[in-house]
């Protein structure tokens, strides 16, 4: 089959489509005749050798993947080949056909492309895995959310929206805080300007917001803590601010903070397919209906998928960039 393959640990350059052999078929996957896939920031951590698939996971890059049923494991109920699927995958999606545990996998709706359904698990789900299940986002609630224009950023604002609460975002211009807004944030801070722990306080009448969604970390440590209320969950899925920071550890105790880490790529099968089913229990009406949609910055061929993270790499997307597989 065709994938992209990384023939040493690099920049985009090292990215080139070749052949890969077809993943095996277990009892309880489907195999997906891969339409389109799309680029998450882990897959240029992992073309540069950072971040290695856990282990049994394929070795090709892609975090999802949108397509059709081709093939049924023996033991899986539900699903027919033909069937439009979506998925969440510990890799693979990069290539013409992935095979998946079947609770990983989503049915498209209706109203969405394979292209725009390839943008939805891997934001989505850790979205909802870290906000909603993890830090117990509550009812009404405030939520910050770091770049509000990136695949989970997008995802964030329109989840919490969807659930009734508020959201207070960042992004580094302008006109990404902008579209931040007009997709339902109710306050976007241009973080190389403005004070984004005051902003969230003065959004939530002084009080401090519920959760905090974070994929910064050291550099924004003490400032995400000021930004809680009592007793407020900073959710912490990525590190590209450092990992190394003191805090003062007086601030936890006295105000009751949870610091939460958390990883979805390396999750059990039985743990994703919990984190699917709630997903499609609290939003799947919601994705049906449109009320919540992938936001696609950028279509490309699978051959341009040096661009695709060359894209990706210099923040220049807003929502998810996706590569289009079949017939590529
Ligand atoms: N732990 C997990 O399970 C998990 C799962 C999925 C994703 N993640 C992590 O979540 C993050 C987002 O993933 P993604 O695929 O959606 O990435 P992405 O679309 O590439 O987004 C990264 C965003 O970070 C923003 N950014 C950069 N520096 C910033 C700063 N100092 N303050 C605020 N925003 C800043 C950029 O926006 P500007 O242009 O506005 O700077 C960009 O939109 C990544 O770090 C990824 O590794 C973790």
């Amino acid at each position: 089959m065709r994938a992209v393959l990384v023939d040493e640990p690099g920049d985009e350059t090292h990215l080139r489509v070749g052949e890969a052999p077809a993943p095996e078929l277990g009892p309880g996957d489907l195999r997906i005749r891969v339409a389109a896939t799309a680029v998450n920031r882990a897959d240029l951590l992992q073309r540069q050798g950072l971040y290695p698939p856990p282990p049994g996971a394929s070795e090709l890059l892609g975090l999802e993947c949108a397509g059709e049923v081709a093939e049924v494991g023996s033991a899986v109920s539900g699903w027919l080949p033909g069937d439009r699927v979506m998925a969440l995958l510990a890799g693979g999606g990069y290539a013409e056909e992935a095979v998946v545990d079947a609770g990983s996998c989503l049915p498209v709706p209706e109203r969405l492309s394979l292209e725009e359904a390839a943008a939805v698990p891997e934001v989505f789900l850790t979205v909802f895995l870290n906000v909603f299940q993890l830090a117990a986002f509550p009812e009404g609630g405030a939520l910050l959310v770091h770049g509000g224009g990136s695949g989970v950023g997008t995802a964030a604002i329109q989840l919490v929206k969807a659930a009734g609460g508020r959201v207070v975002t960042t992004a580094g211009s302008d006109a990404k805080c902008r579209r931040c807004l007009e997709l339902g944030a109710d306050a976007a801070v241009n973080y190389r300007e403005g004070d984004f722990a005051k902003e969230a306080r003065d959004a939530t009448g002084g009080e401090g917001v519920d959760v905090v969604l974070d994929h910064i970390g050291a550099s924004y440590l003490e400032s995400n803590l000021r930004a809680l209320r009592t007793g407020g969950r900073l959710v912490l899925i990525g590190l590209m601010g450092g990992a190394k920071a003191e805090i003062n550890l007086g601030v936890l105790l006295a105000r009751r903070l949870s610091v939460i880490g958390s990883t979805l790529r390396t999750r059990s099968a039985a743990e994703k397919a919990a984190i699917v089913a709630g997903f499609r229990e609290r939003f799947g009406a919601a994705l049906a209906s449109g009320a919540i949609a992938p936001v696609v910055d950028s279509i490309l061929p699978l051959e341009q998928v040096a661009d695709a993270h060359r894209r990706v790499k210099a923040s220049e997307h807003f929502g998810k960039v996706v590569l289009r597989i079949a017939g590529g």
